[in-house]
């Protein structure tokens, strides 16, 4: 068993059954023979604006990539497609796997065969590689009606492209990313994902999300007659039932009395319910964004972890369970398309007041991981 070189980032010291040498060859390849692959590979997978990008790491799971884009460099895991592996031949197939996703997340042609992409045998060669938007030149319209998300694929994530369109869900997502690693890294968030918290942890979390979520709900119901934010909130992505089910399960019949808030909690809870008082649509909206799609995102990857972890099933991690709601790629898709709708009838003024929201709605939960982690 190897240390994994994954930089500074708080993958410090995975272990990983691949040895160095091997680790090496295979950063060396894509380094060498496919620089534009590693780019299309974390446009699609987190982050859209990225300008620049090398593997540094690999492991059982998972591949790892430096980013660079607008906000500075970050590293960026992403999950191979079929689980965990450990044989050297699986790496490849991995790595190709998660080339053709990220293709067709970006609704940019794959290659036929596994060739060097700057090479001669590249179908959309270096210079589509490199830039994804240009291979959604001529096709059809948007979904959201602008033309801004133009894509080969309906089901394509329209974040999918390296430069700014002007689209308000771009601008909300690369304008809160730092924040979002910012709570993404929290030492909560961490320690689930390195399946090393206790179900203690794991517990109180849940809780936290259940007072978030009584919040959250509360106003989302009050605000259901307008029609802009009806279309954000369907029925199958409320959570308050999976959360009563989670806690009954965790905490047991009597879990209403047992659990509380941390402080961080209440002031969040607090904010949104001081929101919805004042009615104001694009702030509510901007904490319905910060919790769901997260929940539809990074939640998928920490229930997984739980699951396996606890050994649960349903029971207990119930509230990232969004199969009602269909494909989570298309909701998030269309969510991002009533967001694009949404910034077209607000001035820039109150576009960067709704941005400014999301930034502090990221920043309440990392106050309630801070929260946690003090007991
Ligand atoms: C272990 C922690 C986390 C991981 C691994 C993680 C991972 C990710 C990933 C990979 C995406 C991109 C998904 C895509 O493009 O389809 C994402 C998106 C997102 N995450 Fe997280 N996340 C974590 C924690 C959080 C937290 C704590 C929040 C806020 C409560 C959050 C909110 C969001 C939001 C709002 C998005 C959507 C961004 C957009 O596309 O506009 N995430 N997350």
């Amino acid at each position: 068993m190897n240390e994994v070189y994954w930089g500074d980032s708080y993958y410090d010291g995975a272990v990983s059954n691949f040895d160095a040498s091997v680790i090496a060859a295979v950063t060396g390849h894509m380094n060498g023979d496919h620089p534009e692959d590693n780019l299309l590979i974390v446009r699609a997978f987190g982050h859209p604006g990225a300008t620049g990008s090398t593997m540094i790491g690999l492991d059982n799971t998972a591949g790892l990539w430096s980013v660079e884009d607008s906000s500075g460099k970050h590293e960026v895991r992403v999950e191979w497609p079929s689980g965990a592996i450990s044989e050297r031949p699986e790496i490849r197939r991995e790595v190709v796997a998660l080339y053709k996703a990220a293709c067709e997340k970006l609704g940019v042609p794959a290659r036929e065969e596994h060739a060097p992409s700057g090479g001669e045998a590249h179908a959309h060669g270096a210079q589509d590689g490199a830039s994804p938007h240009a291979a959604h030149g001529g096709h059809g319209a948007s979904p959201h009606g602008h033309g801004a998300h133009g894509g080969a694929s309906p089901h394509g994530n329209p974040h999918a492209k390296p430069e700014d369109d002007g689209s308000f869900s771009y601008q909300i997502r690369t304008a809160t990313w730092g924040d979002h690693s910012d709570s993404e890294g929290s030492s909560v968030m961490e320690d689930i994902m390195r399946m090393r918290a206790t179900r203690e942890q794991y517990v109180d979390l849940v809780v936290q999300h259940f007072f978030m979520y009584e919040a959250l709900e509360e106003a989302a119901e009050a605000l259901a007659a307008d029609e802009r934010f009806a279309k954000l909130h369907p029925a199958a992505l409320v959570r308050d039932e999976t959360l009563v089910e989670d806690l009954e399960f965790l905490v047991g019949e009597n879990w209403r009395e047992e659990i509380k808030p941390v402080p961080a909690t209440v002031a969040y809870a607090d904010r949104i319910r001081e929101i919805a008082a004042e009615g104001w649509l694009p702030g509510l909206i901007a904490h319905h964004y910060t919790r769901y799609l997260g929940d539809l995102s990074g939640g998928q990857m920490i229930a997984k972890r739980v699951k396996k972890q606890f050994g649960f099933e349903r029971a207990g991690v119930a509230f990232y369970d969004f199969t009602e709601l269909g494909d989570l790629a298309e909701f998030k898709q269309n969510y991002r398309g009533v967001l694009d709708e949404l910034g077209e009838t607000l001035d820039e003024a109150e576009r960067e007041r709704m941005v400014d929201e999301v930034r502090a709605a990221y920043r309440f939960n990392s106050e309630v991981f801070v929260d946690m982690k003090r007991g």
